[in-house]
C-alpha cells in the first residue's frame, strides 16, 4: 500500500468544503489507491460546524481515509502537508473588490508563512478562494521556499463550464469535447477560448470552429455564458456553485499529479514565465499538459487579434489586482 498523503483543506467548514472533503476521502482527487490523511482548517466561529463535518467524514467509513484533523490552529493544520487546497478566505460581497483583496492579502500572507514553515517543502498548492489568482500570488510571495511551480489557482471550473457550453450547443457528449482554454483570471473578465478545441466525432477529431459555423455564437454568447454561469447558479440555487467547484478542484489536482491524457490539455492558473506575451510575475491561467506532477504551458498556439485583446484585458485586470494587493502590504 502507498504511504498516505496529507491533504489540507482550509475553509473546510464552508460550502465548497462540505462538497470537497467526501470527494477527497473517496479517492476522486488522488485516485482509488492513494490513502489520505485530511487536515481541515477553519476559523473559531466555524469550529462547531467543522466538528460536525469531521463526524460525517468518520461516519463515511472511507477505506482510504487514514486520519482526520479538524482544527482552528493554522500551524497544526499545515504540519507535514503534501497537498493544500485553499478554500478559506473572506467572502466576496457586492462592489467592494478592493476590500476583498485587502482582507484576503492578510489571510494569505499568514497562511503562506505557516505552509512555508510546517508543510512538506515540495507541497503542491491549489488556491480556490477569491480573488484566487491574486491570493495565490500573495501565497507565493510569502512562501519563498515552496517552488513557484507548486502554487496554482483554480480556473478548471470555468474550463469545465466551457466544455459543457460546447457540448450543449453541438449536442455531443461533454467527454468528447476537449482543449478549450481559459486564459487569465477567474473573474468576470475570464476569457474562454474555443479556437483550438476539438470534438471526437467517432471518425476522428474535428475542430469546434468547423462544427460551429456560427462565429457569432462563439465570439459572444459562448463567452458570456461561461462568464455569467456563476451568477446564473446563484440565482437558481440561492447559493453559489459548490460541488461543481469541488469537482473541478479534484480534476485540477488529479491531472496535475497523475498526468493529463495524451493529446489533451487543461487550464490552470500558474506563475507566468512570459509565454504568449503575458507578463512574468502574474498568476495567469494557461493551457497546460501535466506529467509526473509537473505542468508545462502548451506552446505555439496561434492567437488571433480577437483572442489577443481579451487575453491582454484580463492580464491588465490581474496587474491591477496585484497593485492593490501589494499596496496592502505596506
Ligand atoms: P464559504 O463562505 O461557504 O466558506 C468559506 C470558509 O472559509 C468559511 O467556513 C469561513 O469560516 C472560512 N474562513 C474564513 N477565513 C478563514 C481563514 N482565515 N482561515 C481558514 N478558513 C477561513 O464559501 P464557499 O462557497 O465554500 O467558497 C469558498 C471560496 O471559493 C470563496 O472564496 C469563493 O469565492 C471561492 N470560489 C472560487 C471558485 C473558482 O472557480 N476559483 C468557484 C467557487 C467559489
Amino acid at each position: 500500500e502507498k504511504d498516505p498523503l496529507v491533504v489540507l483543506v482550509t475553509g473546510a467548514a464552508g460550502q465548497v468544503g462540505y462538497a470537497l472533503v467526501p470527494m477527497i476521502a473517496g479517492g476522486s482527487m488522488l485516485g482509488p489507491d492513494q490513502p489520505i490523511i485530511l487536515h481541515m482548517l477553519d476559523i473559531e466561529p466555524a469550529a462547531e460546524i467543522l466538528k460536525g463535518v469531521k463526524m460525517e467524514l468518520l461516519d463515511g467509513a472511507f477505506p482510504l481515509l487514514k486520519g482526520v484533523i479538524a482544527t482552528t490552529n493554522v500551524i497544526e493544520a499545515c504540519k507535514g502537508v503534501d497537498i493544500a487546497i485553499m478554500l478559506g478566505g473572506f467572502p466576496r460581497r457586492k462592489g467592494d473588490s478592493k476590500d476583498l483583496i485587502f482582507r484576503n492579502v492578510g489571510i494569505y500572507k499568514a497562511q503562506a508563512s505557516a505552509l512555508e514553515q510546517h508543510a512538506d517543502s515540495n507541497c503542491k498548492v491549489l488556491v480556490v478562494a477569491n480573488p484566487a489568482n491574486t491570493n495565490a500570488l500573495i501565497l507565493k510571495e510569502f512562501a519563498p521556499s515552496i517552488p513557484d511551480e507548486n502554487i496554482t489557482s483554480l480556473t478548471r471550473l470555468d474550463h469545465n463550464r466551457a466544455l459543457n457550453q460546447i457540448s450543449e450547443n453541438l449536442n455531443v457528449h461533454v467527454g468528447d469535447v476537449k482543449n478549450v482554454i481559459i486564459w487569465g483570471n477567474h473573474s468576470s473578465y475570464v476569457y474562454p477560448d474555443a479556437n483550438h478545441a476539438t470534438v471526437d466525432i467517432g471518425a476522428g477529431l474535428k475542430p469546434v470552429r468547423e462544427l460551429i459555423a456560427d462565429d457569432q455564437w462563439l465570439n459572444t454568447e459562448f463567452i458570456t455564458n461561461v462568464q455569467q454561469r456563476g451568477q446564473a447558479i446563484i440565482k437558481s440555487r440561492r447559493l453559489s456553485s459548490a460541488f461543481s467547484t469541488a469537482s473541478a478542484a479534484c480534476d485540477h489536482m488529479r491531472d496535475w499529479i497523475l498526468g493529463t491524457p495524451k493529446g489533451t490539455w487543461v487550464s490552470m492558473g500558474v506563475y507566468s514565465d512570459g509565454s504568449y506575451g503575458i507578463q512574468p510575475g502574474l498568476i495567469y491561467s494557461f493551457p497546460v499538459t501535466c506529467e509526473k506532477g509537473e505542468w508545462l504551458i502548451v506552446q505555439g498556439l496561434k492567437i488571433d487579434e480577437f483572442a489577443r485583446e481579451k487575453m491582454d484585458a484580463v492580464a491588465k485586470e490581474l496587474m491591477e489586482e496585484k497593485a492593490v494587493a501589494y499596496s496592502c502590504l505596506h
